[in-house]
């Protein structure tokens, strides 16, 4: 997790806040804590250290009380080892500040190296595994036990101490390294993003955790591979590979990205401005990916294995994914992406993975691929953001195209996703083309009914439901991963406890949680289970609960409807954005943050 930045020869001497700035950009990674250190310019008098600030919570409107100076490094956290504290924050320094770390991962070895370097007498402020980099790094340039009139310069070789302490560290990692005296940047990858741009017309150098962070000042950019390391310095940009120590030709890509519209425009939230976004979004779709859409289909119709995988909402869409293929009489098999590795045995040449996720960084999703992709399996990533990890491992991508997602709880880009995966199942079977047309009327359906006067029906639902604790939801088959993002949407937005249940599973158990009153939500289509849902949601009802339909119809079992538009299979896109829509207002309601929930982080980049 976290988010990773850095700048050498900051043009305008205030490379603290230039790093701040970057890393706002980089919230979507974690927002527990953020911190930076910098090496002062000269004319800071008398400074013979690093000076680091850092600060809990998220970074807001917060402006840094750093010195000015060229070169700094910076971090934003989500919390793993250590509690959210400022002394757990990054960067950790070594015990003299003159080394400052920052670090996305996990050093799943740290406490034996944090036992062998407090013996060394290494002094040590936070819990986190990441301060062990710092000492590390520091004992293998100025080891504890030379006295310093006998240190060779060998023994100050920053990049063998940090390549060395980079090779010994065990996990996923990628770490980013400031240093007092050379004022160099080493930053090195292992499984974590990282990635270096350099604006030659003003000579300044930048790392990040990914693009967008530092895109306003560069294009040019070389994404680092397991393995490789930059040494940034005032002179420029040099590539190693990490292993051997030996330098690689640095070639940077000139990217056509443009700077995104990241503003909320004119809403009070970006969760709210990306769900209403969706009238755009999904129509564009149709429009793209149209080579490889067939391209793929034609594996599966060639008799390619389907596994489809995926992470929190991705998983969801999977599932989903799972009933367009079955729709168009394809058999499929879908995984929590975390749950695959024991599966990753059966892939072999004629698998076809396809592996779904917003940001492409998602660490078990990762996992999951490289398994598969070991076996000889194909690898098709349906993505959102761009220049990602997955989509660099995949050997098809199918780019979704709903635009930058800011909000944590993602929305956007999940329809987006599952607009690809019906498009895809519709191609297995030869109808692109009506696939298409029927995704555009989906686009013109909700553009009619996602209007004012839903609005104010989920804002007075809200209301109703603002003080409830729990809250159960049934579906059945396209409805049913339906309930489960329906459900997740509310837990994330609201932090009510949202429950979703296959209906099926009623009568075994879960019906005995409903009581007189109980919240209920039963998510329906026009289609051939709609007789089966609404004796469900009868059973539902003869044990008092509040039964609220989403569907395209009304019906007696119901207390209440919002009804959705009748779209056949494609119903569940709207009964999904009710829960969207539903989640965020009861959010603001309940004083959550709708685009930066408690706890979460956008990119899960950590196992
Ligand atoms: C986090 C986010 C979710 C997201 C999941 C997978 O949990 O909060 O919104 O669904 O990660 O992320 P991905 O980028 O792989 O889609």
């Amino acid at each position: 997790m976290c988010g990773i930045f850095a700048v050498v020869n900051d043009k305008t001497n205030n490379a603290a806040q230039t790093v701040l700035t970057g890393l706002k950009k980089l919230e979507y990674r974690g927002y527990d804590s953020w911190g930076i250190a910098i090496k002062p310019g000269r004319s800071t008098e008398a400074v013979d250290r690093l000076q680091v600030e850092k600060h809990i919570g998220k970074i807001g409107e917060a402006k840094t009380n750093l010195p000015k100076g060229k070169i700094a490094i910076g971090h934003t956290r989500w919390a793993t080892h250590g509690g959210v504290t400022d002394e757990n924050a990054h960067p950790h320094l070594d015990c003299h500040q003159q080394i400052a770390v920052i670090h996305n991962g996990i050093v799943e070895n740290y406490l034996e190296f944090k036992e062998e370097l407090i013996k060394k007498t290494h002094k040590f402020s936070s819990e986190t595994d990441t301060e062990v980099i710092a000492h590390l790094i520091e004992e293998k340039m100025r080891p504890s036990v030379i006295p310093s009139e006998e240190r060779s310069d060998e023994s100050r070789n920053l990049e063998k101490a940090v390549f060395e302490t980079f090779n010994s560290l065990v996990g996923s990692n990628a770490i980013g390294v400031i240093d007092f005296e050379s004022e160099t940047i080493i930053a090195c990858r292992n499984g974590s993003p990282l990635v270096v741009g350099v604006d030659e017309k003003n000579h300044q150098f930048f790392l990040g955790s990914d693009v967008p962070a530092f895109l306003k000042h560069t294009n040019r950019v070389h994404f680092l591979d397991d393995g490789e390391a930059v040494v940034i310095t005032k002179q420029g940009v040099k590539l190693f590979n990490v292993k051997s120590g030996q330098e690689k030709k640095l070639i940077l890509q000139q990217l056509d990205w443009q700077l995104e519209d990241a503003e909320k425009g004119g809403f009070p939230h970006f969760l709210l401005k990306e769900i209403m976004e969706q009238k755009e979004t999904i129509a564009k779709i149709a429009s793209i990916n149209e080579k490889e859409i067939l391209e793929i289909a034609n594996l599966i119709r060639q008799g390619f294995r389907t596994v489809l995988i995926g992470c929190g909402t991705a998983s969801y869409c999977a599932l989903a994914g799972k009933y367009f293929f079955a729709n168009t009489g394809f058999e499929s098999q879908t995984y929590g992406a975390y749950e695959f590795l024991p599966f990753s045995q059966f892939a072999n040449n004629k698998t076809l993975i396809i592996a779904i996720s917003q940001s492409g960084e998602t660490a078990d999703t990762l996992i999951a691929v490289r398994a598969a992709k070991k076996q000889g399996a194909k690898i098709v990533a349906v993505v959102n953001s761009r220049g990602s990890t997955l989509e660099r491992l995949a050997d098809i991508v199918l780019s979704v195209g709903a635009g930058p997602e800011i909000a944590v709880v993602s929305t956007k880009a999940f329809t987006a996703q599952l607009v690809t995966l019906y498009l895809l199942a519709e191609a297995t079977s030869n109808k692109y083309e009506p696939g298409k047309k029927k995704i555009k009327e989906l686009s013109k359906a909700l553009h009619n009914w996602l209007n004012k006067q839903l609005t104010n029906r989920l804002i007075d639902l809200a209301k109703e439901l603002i003080d409830q604790e729990h809250i159960y939801l049934i579906g059945k088959h396209l409805n049913y991963p339906a309930t489960l993002e329906f459900a997740l949407k509310l837990k994330e937005s609201s932090y009510i406890h949202a429950e979703p249940f296959a209906a099926g599973e009623l009568k075994h158990g879960v019906i005995t949680l409903i009581q007189k009153g109980t919240p209920c939500f039963v998510l329906a289509s026009n289609d051939e289970v709609k007789g089966e849902i609404l004796s469900s949601a009868a059973e539902l009802k003869a044990r008092g609960g509040r039964i609220i339909g989403i569907a395209p119809f009304n019906s007696y079992e119901f207390n209440e409807v919002i009804q959705t538009p009748d779209l056949g299979e494609l119903t569940i896109f709207a009964n999904i954005i009710v829960g969207q829509l539903l989640g965020y207002y009861l959010g603001v309601g309940r004083g959550a943050d709708p685009d930066k929930p408690r706890n979460l982080a956008k990119s899960v980049t950590v196992k």
